[in-house]
């Protein structure tokens, strides 16, 4: 048996993992040099005793935002001057109350943790506001389309600016989903778009360049090849541009790298090996929490197509007769009755089949399946379907969700 110290002294592709870490801030955030500025000249007013225009910022998931941010409150508060920022998570702090109590108690220590209304809140922030000279708060709300009662929040926030003949409130709104926008009040809306920033996705030069600065301190000189991080690029830039995912990917091949390695003396490698075994290991847990979030009924139609994949038709008859991967092309008439066949068994009422046809597509969307259009004359107009992850995966994935009550209800509440 190996000891701890065996362990601990096993060869490592890391010089420090934390720098791999997706909450890690890196000191230089290469392409968002014009972003960083941007955010600067909107929050500087305040240390000249002018109130900051609101600014929001939005982009694509990975995209820089919350670093960026992050990066810039760190200098702003360095310069400890009468303007504050303060930096909230809106998943964390998902309500008005929330966001008040947890911003006032950055600022007036004795604001306690329960108890007090929203108007105690409130006057509290005039009160700190409005102190000597005047402050200025800068509110950052990171995922902001989280909090529930945004048009209240930012009225609440506006309210104060025109009580107050000194100091002021500001916020900066993070976001990488706009839907949220066409639901608030107009009022709050141009408020809270006051000023705008977007964030574009990288190319694969660009994350090229982002995974080899961060490679640099994270791993062992000479531990990741240079074709290695290319291909993790390339690959991240192909999925979505997203910063995270690249580093996700690089970190989970340097991983792999290290279980791999057998020989105790010798610095495990990263090549394009650990990264295809890392992209396979990453995109196989992103299906699982996909398929985890479905509706049920869209749950048993992915069901249907694995255990088609799997067991083969039941009617053989009816299968594609073309000689490569004729296993896994189904006809979308089949899935349906194997669809309803499930329905029975889990004792549900199945949907029509124009649902069962939307429920595809939005499967497809999900990359959880391909469909192929039949060419005209085969069985009149029809689709081919094709998993997109190991059937028996994904049957082992839903049977499990379907058994727990707990994934059922939360579902069905889903489902209305
Ligand atoms: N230009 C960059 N240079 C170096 N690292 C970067 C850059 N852009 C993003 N990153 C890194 O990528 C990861 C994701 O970035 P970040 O958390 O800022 O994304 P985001 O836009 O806030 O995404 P989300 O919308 O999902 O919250 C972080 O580890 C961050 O340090
Ligand atoms: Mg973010």
């Amino acid at each position: 048996m190996q000891s701890f110290l065996d362990i601990l002294q096993k060869p490592t592709v890391f010089a420090d993992r934390n720098v791999m870490s997706p909450h890690f801030v890196p000191e230089s955030l290469p392409f968002r040099e014009k972003h960083i500025e941007r955010i600067m000249s909107c929050m500087s007013p305040a240390l000249q005793g002018i109130r900051p225009r609101n600014l929001f910022i939005y982009g694509k998931t990975g995209t820089g935002k919350t670093a960026c941010v992050r990066r810039v409150t760190g200098k702003f508060e360095a310069l400890g001057t009468r303007a504050r920022v303060v930096y909230l998570n809106c998943r964390t702090y998902n309500s008005r109350y929330k966001v008040m109590q947890k911003a006032l108690k950055g600022l007036v220590p004795d604001v306690e943790k329960t108890g007090f209304g929203m108007t105690y809140f409130y006057e509290k922030m005039l009160d700190w506001v409005q102190d000597g000279n005047g402050r200025f708060l800068v509110l950052v709300l990171d995922e902001v389309d989280m909090v529930k009662d945004l048009d209240e929040l930012i009225y609440s926030l506006t309210r104060s600016n025109d009580e107050v003949s000194k100091g002021g409130v500001s916020l900066i709104g993070i976001s990488n989903n706009l839907s949220f926008k066409d639901k608030l009040d107009p009022r709050s809306k141009s408020s809270l778009f006051e000023t705008e920033l977007m964030f574009e996705t990288y190319n694969a030069a660009q994350l090229e360049k982002i995974l080899a600065d961060r490679a640099a301190t994270g791993f062992k000189p000479g531990a990741v090849q240079q074709s290695a991080l290319s291909l993790t690029a390339a690959a991240s830039a192909q999925e979505t541009g997203d910063a995270r995912y690249a580093l996700k990917l690089l970190l989970r091949a340097g991983e792999i790298a290290e279980e791999s390695n057998l020989d105790p003396k010798a610095l495990p490698q990263v090549t394009d090996k650990e990264v295809e075994l890392a992209r396979k290991s990453i995109d196989g847990e992103l299906a699982k929490d996909a398929i985890r979030t479905l509706p049920r009924h869209q749950q048993l139609v992915l069901l249907a197509v694995a255990n088609l994949t799997l067991n083969g038709s039941r009617n053989k008859y009816q299968r594609l007769g073309d000689s490569q991967g004729a296993d896994e092309n189904l006809l979308s008439g089949e899935v349906f009755d194997e669809y309803c066949h499930l329905c029975r068994e889990y004792s549900l009422e199945p949907k029509t089949s124009r649902w069962h046809r939307e429920y595809l597509l939005d499967l497809e969307m999900l990359g959880l399946l391909a469909l192929t259009e039949s060419s005209k004359g085969f069985r009149g107009h029809t689709r081919f379907v094709k998993l997109g992850f190991p059937a028996a995966d994904i049957v082992g994935i839903i049977r499990k969700n379907l058994e727990s009550n707990e994934v059922g209800r939360e579902i069905s509440e889903v489902e209305g």
